[in-house]
């Protein structure tokens, strides 16, 4: 099995370029795909190469610095070159609709790429402080999943058992994970946790991603079917569910990969506390509720086939909502950097919104 240091390089900019781990490829093999032009990284975000809400983040605040570079090295002039890296950041915004981390980071590299240019600065300098940006968005995320995985681990006893839904690990971040990152910071603490990964339909995050970063950092998983979670839940086995989310509204409501709805209200029907993992780039004020998020739907193959191959009558028809909200009345509290917080979230969360 192919592994890397801890916490990895999910996302860097090398010979100019932006290049990520192809998560595509993963688990069979570790290699990293090079995005030369915006096109490209889009692409790549939409075929879920780079995925997890805080990744696509830093991947589109690093595309932003690689459209100023293609601008300048084109000769564009300053009007035009301004131009490209509105409509670049407009591309990126138009791949996935449902993480808030992916507008959060292109809002904060275009308010410091307007700073940048109204101080009148060459291009170079410009290139450097939008470099400096987008690495500050990834240092800061890798800073906040460590905060809240040391917050989280502390509602965890030596030897529980963790059921997390989708990939919300050092792959989905800057390389230590929201829900996995307070698997990671049990760990540093001492503690020995076992996960059960949900293999996650249609696109097997749990199983192909979250089995092998655990599996690579000595953690006990199991992979299951969406399907037995209940089960398991039944049987006692699991004595806390942590997810991510993609966004989360005003009131608490959160968005997270489609099947982690029903995770917690299976969790509530059973007694087990459903904790929500996420860093301030994951809250979105200016949502009001679970409602106003706008949810991704992907391409019907992605659920009529399995690994290429149809597993769907031909005439039939699938459908494939990429997220589901779990409404705040489901979710025990957030795990965020700035501590556990916990119901009324329309008072707790104002530390973060
Ligand atoms: O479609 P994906 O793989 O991008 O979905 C990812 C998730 O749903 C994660 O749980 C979420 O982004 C949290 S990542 C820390």
């Amino acid at each position: 099995m192919p592994s890397l240091p801890f916490p990895f390089p999910v996302v860097r900019w090398e010979d100019e370029q932006v290049i990520l781990i192809d998560q595509t490829l993963l688990p069979e093999k570790l290699a990293w795909r090079r995005c030369g032009d915006v096109p490209a990284l889009c692409r790549a975000i939409r075929e879920l190469a780079v995925r997890g809400a805080p990744a696509i983040g830093v991947a589109a605040a690093y595309g932003l610095a690689l459209s100023w570079r293609l601008a300048a090295a084109e000769g564009l002039d300053g009007q035009a070159r301004r131009e490209r890296f509105r409509d670049d950041s407009r591309s990126l915004a138009a791949t996935r609709p449902t993480a808030v981390n992916l507008f959060w980071a292109l809002d904060r590299m275009g308010k410091a790429a307007e700073d940048l240019w109204g101080r009148g600065l060459d291009d170079a300098a410009v290139q450097a402080g939008l470099l400096a940006e987008a690495g500050a968005i990834m240092d800061e995320d890798l800073a906040m999943c460590r905060a809240l995985g040391r917050a989280g681990q502390e509602l965890l006893p030596d030897f529980a058992t963790v059921l997390t839904h989708c990939n919300a690990g050092g792959l989905a971040t800057s390389g230590y994970g929201t829900a996995l990152g307070v698997i990671f910071a049990a760990k540093e603490a001492g503690k020995t946790i076992r996960v059960f990964a949900d293999e996650t339909r249609p696109l097997l995050q749990g199983a192909r991603l979250t089995a092998w970063e655990l599996a690579t950092q000595g953690i006990e998983v199991t992979v299951l079917c969406e399907g037995a979670a209940a089960s398991a839940l039944r049987a006692g086995r699991i004595d806390a569910v942590i997810t991510g989310a993609d966004r989360i509204a005003a009131n608490g409501d959160a968005a997270n990969k489609i099947g982690t709805y029903p995770l917690a209200v299976m969790a509530d029907r059973h007694g087990v506390p459903f904790y929500v993992a996420a860093p301030a780039s994951t809250f979105d004020g200016a949502t009001p509720g679970g409602d106003d998020i706008e949810i991704e739907i992907r391409d019907p193959e992605e659920v009529r086939r399995l690994a290429g191959v149809p597993t769907v009558p031909e005439s039939v028809g699938a459908w494939n909502p990429a997220f589901d909200v779990t409404p705040n009345d489901l979710i025990t509290a957030f795990i965020t950097e700035k501590g556990i917080l916990r119901p009324p979230f329309q008072e707790s969360l104002r530390v973060i919104i």
